[in-house]
């Protein structure tokens, strides 16, 4: 059986998964992505992948910087993932308050979670590459019962079920 990439993109679009900003600073400037293919590899050390396009002009900004950061988003954040994905009117980094944590990638303020890491190694695959890479800082949210999730091709924000029953109680 032959899998084309129209039926595997249809399959993926079954695959719900939280939507992140991946974001690089440093000699090759500041740019960034919305992405959804980020995954933990292992807690010892703290390590994840992405898995970026090579035609995106994020992926020779992180290769060359060395660093990035997974600033993963909350139902709130859904204007800025547009415009991380290139679908705004809007420049990137114009919207939202940025800092930096160890490696001096940029880091969104309020997001439900940001990992800033080094990369460690990157593996081309077909159209896309992995990075592989160890965070060194990090920083969570008090809202962190928020997230958003790319399903069916579109944007759920999801609130954590804990958050309603406190509110309750
Ligand atoms: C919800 C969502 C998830 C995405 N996930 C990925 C991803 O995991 N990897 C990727 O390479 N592109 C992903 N994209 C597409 C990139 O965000 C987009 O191609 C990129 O921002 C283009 O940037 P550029 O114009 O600077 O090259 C995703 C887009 C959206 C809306």
């Amino acid at each position: 059986m032959t899998v084309s990439a129209t039926s595997f993109r249809e399959g993926m679009s079954c695959l719900g998964a939280a939507v992140s900003l991946i974001t690089s600073g440093g000699p090759e400037g500041r740019h960034g992505m919305t992405a959804s293919a980020v995954c933990s590899i292992t807690d010892s050390p703290p390590t994840l992948l992405v898995c970026v396009n090579q035609k995106n002009r994020s992926h020779d900004v992180f290769n060359g910087n060395g660093n990035l950061c997974v600033n993963v988003l909350a139902g709130r954040h859904v204007a800025l993932a547009d415009i991380f994905a290139g679908r705004g009117d809007t420049t990137r980094f114009e919207t939202g308050n940025w800092m930096t944590l160890e490696t001096g990638a940029p880091v969104l303020a309020d997001a439900v979670a940001a990992f800033d890491c080094r990369i460690m190694e990157r593996r081309a695959i077909g159209s896309h590459s992995v990075f592989y890479a160890r965070v060194v800082g990090l920083l969570t949210s008090a809202q962190a019962a928020e997230t958003v999730i790319w399903f069916d091709r579109r944007y759920h924000p999801l609130k954590a079920a804990v958050s309603e029953q406190s509110s309750l109680a």
